[in-house]
């Protein structure tokens, strides 16, 4: 017997109940984000692998582990969107055409990763990216951040946490990652493997790190805001007075790294406890340094992506899924034919109709309209043919009423 193929794994089908509940929440992004002054962008699905080592760090875990390359060519399919949108806004002159650019991005990222509930293969994220030299105020970070919240609540989501964190300008990371490397220096052999790696290649990710034994030694370190010179105290102190002044609730988390190298100041992350290990729903942060290193302008940005899969995991499926106005049942081939016609004509008004396409019985037809959960069926026999009319019958309370074929689009129209 020949193969019976099965989705790849670590992506999933999007099925007909499901897709609802999608189009409800990307109709939702579409109009807030509209409200916030952002613009939708839309890039390719993969870019020269390069580009994405050059943004999120050549030592990163994505770049490292969980890139997918079309090998010959020198791409991957994107890992997040970032990278691509700073590269369209170089490419593109962005920065001639609007002081602060506000982008957005729905659509689906790829990561080689080992699947499990919450991470995918393929996943889908709805993204923003502000980017331009006037960027760089508190008030966008506090913005930003309030506009993931507000995002999230409107998904209908409630039950998550904020935690913020400030990684300090690039100098004061450097200085940081100096100091990590030197307490850690002496706890090396007690770490996990992967954080033994991880002190040479991203010494920050030891502080995110989920094994115990890491965290213990993490704790013991005592890292409070210590690593930031004092601009960058003062700016994270705005960014936290004024997300108070949103009514944003927040934790600061000074284990809070983040697991791209494009950061610097202002990290957050959103998780939900119902989610497990993968409890992340979206993360974001401001990166001063990328457009710049990308041979850019020197804008600052910061942004941020929300996971649709986790999303949907945390709050489950709610949309209802679209049935049909009206099921058209005809009895005989004459009645199918002038059904057909009417079908594409109330179609075209605007009303959503489904018949059978073959002429069997009429207990056939009716039980065809019930699974299609029409709230009316209309009929057509040998006698409605021969009057002119049709059977009009209302599915939820069950009445029948003859109506004039030449009149039924407006009676439809009105009773719909
Ligand atoms: P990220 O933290 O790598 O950040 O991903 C953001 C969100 O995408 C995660 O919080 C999670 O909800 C979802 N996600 C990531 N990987 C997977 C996966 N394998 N399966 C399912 N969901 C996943 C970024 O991507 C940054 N580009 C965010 C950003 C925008 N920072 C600044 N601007």
């Amino acid at each position: 017997m020949s193969k019976i193929f099965s989705v790849p794994r670590g992506t999933t089908d999007i099925l007909p109940a499901e897709a609802p509940t999608w189009r409800l929440m990307e109709a939702i992004a579409h109009k807030i984000l509209a409200i916030y002054g952002y613009q939708e962008i839309r890039t390719p699905f993969f870019e020269e692998t390069a580009l994405f080592a050059r943004s999120l760090g050549e030592t990163s875990d994505v770049v490292q582990k969980q890139m997918l390359n079309l090998e010959k060519e020198g791409l991957s399919l994107r890992p997040e969107g970032t990278a691509s949108i700073v590269r369209s806004y170089i490419e593109n002159n962005i920065d001639k055409q609007q002081p602060l650019a506000k982008l957005y991005y729905v659509g689906a990222m790829f990561r080689g990763e080992r699947p499990q509930k919450g991470r995918l293969r393929q996943f889908h994220q709805i993204g923003v990216e502000a980017i331009g030299p006037n960027s760089s105020t508190p008030f966008l970070d506090a913005e930003v951040i309030a506009l993931s919240v507000h995002l999230l609540e409107a998904f209908g989501l409630s039950g998550f946490k904020l935690k913020i964190n400030s990684l300090g300008s690039s100098e004061d990371k450097k200085a940081f990652s100096g100091f990590l490397r030197e307490k850690l220096q002496k706890h090396l052999s007690a770490l996990c493997e992967d954080c033994q790696q991880r002190f040479e290649r991203n010494v920050f990710r030891i502080l995110d790190c989920k094994n115990p034994a890491c965290r213990d030694i993490v704790k013991k370190l005592d890292i409070g805001d210590s690593h930031l010179g004092s601009s960058s105290r003062e700016y994270f102190t705005k960014v936290k007075d004024t997300l108070k002044t949103l009514g944003v609730f927040y934790e600061v988390s000074p284990y809070l790294v983040r697991g791209l190298d494009y950061y610097t100041h202002t990290v957050f992350e959103i998780s939900h406890e119902g989610l497990g290990s993968q409890d992340a729903l979206g993360a974001g942060g401001r990166y001063s340094n990328l457009v710049k290193d990308l041979n850019g302008p020197p804008v600052d940005a910061i942004g941020f992506a929300l996971g649709l899969e986790r999303i949907i995991l945390a709050k489950g499926q709610t949309a209802e899924v679209n049935f049909v106005d009206v099921f058209l049942v005809a009895l005989g081939e004459a009645a199918s034919q002038k059904l057909f016609l009417l079908l594409n004509d109330i179609r075209h008004a605007g009303i959503s109709a489904e018949m059978s396409y073959q002429s069997n019985s009429i207990k056939n037809q009716m039980r065809l309209a019930d699974k299609s959960k029409a709230r009316f069926v209309l009929i057509l026999g040998e006698n409605e043919l021969k009057e002119n009319v049709v059977m009009l019958k209302n599915m939820q309370s069950g009445e029948q009423e003859k109506v004039s074929y030449d009149t039924i689009k407006e009676v439809l129209k009105k009773r719909l």
